[in-house]
């Protein structure tokens, strides 16, 4: 890697859910002040730039995706001067800071909603939301209608929860805002924004009915061409956005949200004067079956090389079931949240650690979320009345929603909070989470801690990894193997049984290799490694 691209096409980037990273004031609630207190556990994990979740003020119905000041920073969090202090300590770690936009909607508490809601029908102020005297048949990404209803009896329409008005994109304040918003935070020194819902920030003229069923959980394989998603009148937006960064220099970049499934559509937000870059979560949905890993990397490798923009590995976000989790069910591909499914954490870890290997191997630019590196599973079993997020009331709970991969981090300590701080968290940890903790995973060798540390650290030393290209080794079926240059394998076995290793000698294995046989090593099932192989060049 060794600084010669770009920083933003091979950046580890570490995902950073405020609220359960870490408290630095003891109220049960991660903030800025905590968040800094560990930078150095960030700097020695070996990552390049933190992603921070929205830290605005906010009512946290929708844990700080429903935001009321978007120039100023939520008191559980801190201070817009504890913000800049942040930015500015994480510079010094080495580490960039990349923020969460929020342009689809606020929160309803936002100055211009508060004024649309007295203002009544008919004003100025409700054109820069969507107001309407009628519903269509859309449904909420949370459960139920997407329509909520004042008390003149107009309808809002709220793509999220009923406390998230969608803004009007067609309406030039909103333009104008975000233009703003976007120079207030690149005035302070932050290096990107990660851009939320970022598929669906225009909505069809008239906002037609859809057509087909509705299920009440909703599901991450709904369908790209809707009226509320992928209207080409969204490049416009991203292209303005652009050329504001490009005022800014090179190195301050976008990430996608982008939940668009054709390649071809996907690779439009990626065009030169568009987004940097986009979460690839083909891959963060993929069932752990070799076939299905080589179509999405191959894929993702062809869609991205058409526009010049480097892929992204995800395995895990703050939406999601944790991987250990999914890689330890009979069904390991993501397509909705599903609990009572029989799970097995112990092969549910082994493969995280192969997954690690395998996204940190692959060109390109790799997230990790909070926790993925100490292996946290989902936790299901949290009390109804602790649950926060919309989606496990908007279902009836039918989808317990996305509390159980929010779980405060374990840093320390035999029992909750776990040095998490001094006050409790917000979540209740599992008991069990004291054989997780950052404090003793990095007191063995073994732990998924470890793994993490080691990958990242021969990553960013080694010529092969990062951006670039690669090629699939021949081998037996159900096998990943891949080799870059200079002199570089990475070997995945996703059989039921040992495989052979090509030659080469191992960098880094995601379990203990046996050489004792026959003194080349096998590949244990769900089991991953590193070679550096003989230098063909
Ligand atoms: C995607 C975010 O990742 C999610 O957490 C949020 O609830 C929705 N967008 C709405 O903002």
């Amino acid at each position: 890697m060794g600084g010669k691209v770009s920083w933003w096409r091979d950046a580890a980037i570490y995902q950073v859910y405020l609220r359960s990273f870490a408290d630095g004031d003891g109220d049960g609630i991660g903030d800025i002040a905590g968040l800094e207190s560990r930078l150095g556990y960030l700097r020695e994990l070996g990552v390049d730039a933190l992603w921070i979740n929205p830290w605005y003020a906010s009512p946290m119905n929708d844990g700080g995706y429903d935001v009321a000041d978007y120039r100023a920073i939520d008191p559980s969090f801190g201070t817009l001067a504890d913000a800049g202090r942040l930015i500015g300590a994480a510079h010094r770690f080495g580490l960039r800071i990349i923020v969460d936009l929020v342009p689809n909607h606020t929160s309803d508490r936002h100055p211009w909603f508060q004024q649309a809601l007295r203002d009544g029908p008919g004003s100025p102020a409700r054109e820069r939301f969507h107001f309407r005297d009628e519903t269509n048949n859309w449904q909420s990404r949370f459960g139920g209608p997407a329509w909520s209803q004042v008390e003149d009896s107009q309808w809002y329409l709220h793509l999220f929860d009923s406390s998230q008005p969608d803004l009007n994109w067609e309406h030039p304040e909103v333009r104008a805002e975000f233009r703003s918003i976007l120079r207030f935070w690149l005035d302070r020194g932050v290096d990107g924004f990660r851009i939320d819902v970022a598929a669906r920030l225009v909505k069809q003229a008239g906002l037609p009915d859809k057509r087909g069923r509705f299920d009440v959980v909703p599901t991450f394989a709904d369908a790209d061409e809707e009226p509320d998603k992928d209207r080409p009148e969204v490049h416009e937006i991203y292209r303005d956005w652009r050329l504001i960064l490009g005022e800014y220099g090179p190195d301050r970049v976008f990430v996608g949200e982008i939940w668009v499934r054709d390649p071809d559509r996907f690779a439009r937000y990626l065009r030169p004067d568009e987004l940097h870059t986009a979460f690839n979560f083909e891959f963060l949905k993929c069932a752990w079956e070799a076939g299905a890993f080589r179509d999405v990397i191959d894929r993702t490798l062809a869609t991205h090389a058409k526009v010049g923009a480097p892929p992204t590995w995800v395995l895990s976000n703050h939406d999601v079931t944790r991987h250990v989790t999914r890689y330890g069910r009979e069904r390991s591909a993501f397509l909705k949240r599903e609990h009572g499914v029989p799970t097995d954490l112990a092969l549910g870890t082994r493969r995280a650690r192969s997954a690690a290997l395998l996204s940190m191997a692959l060109p390109g630019g790799v997230y990790v979320y909070q926790g993925d590196e100490l292996g946290l599973p989902e936790v299901f079993d949290l009390p109804d009345e602790s649950r926060e997020d919309p989606v496990f009331r908007r279902t009836g709970g039918l989808d317990l929603g996305r509390d159980g991969c929010r779980v405060p981090l374990p840093w320390g300590g035999d029992e909750p909070p776990f040095a998490f701080g001094e006050g409790g968290s917000w979540l209740p940890q599992p008991p069990e989470w004291r054989r997780l903790t950052a404090a003793r995973q990095l007191g063995d060798t073994d732990s998924m801690l470890s793994l993490y540390r080691l990958a990242l650290r021969i990553r960013r030393s080694e010529p092969a990894l990062g951006d670039g290209e690669m090629r699939w080794l021949d081998g037996e079926p159900g096998v990943l193997a891949f080799e870059r240059d200079p002199g570089f394998a990475c070997v995945v076995n996703l059989t039921g049984h040992d495989v052979d290793l090509p030659e080469g000698t191992p960098l880094l294995a995601s379990t203990r290799l046996d050489e004792a046989v026959a003194g080349r090593a096998k590949l244990p099932p769900d089991a991953a490694v590193w070679l550096r192989t003989p230098d063909r060049g």
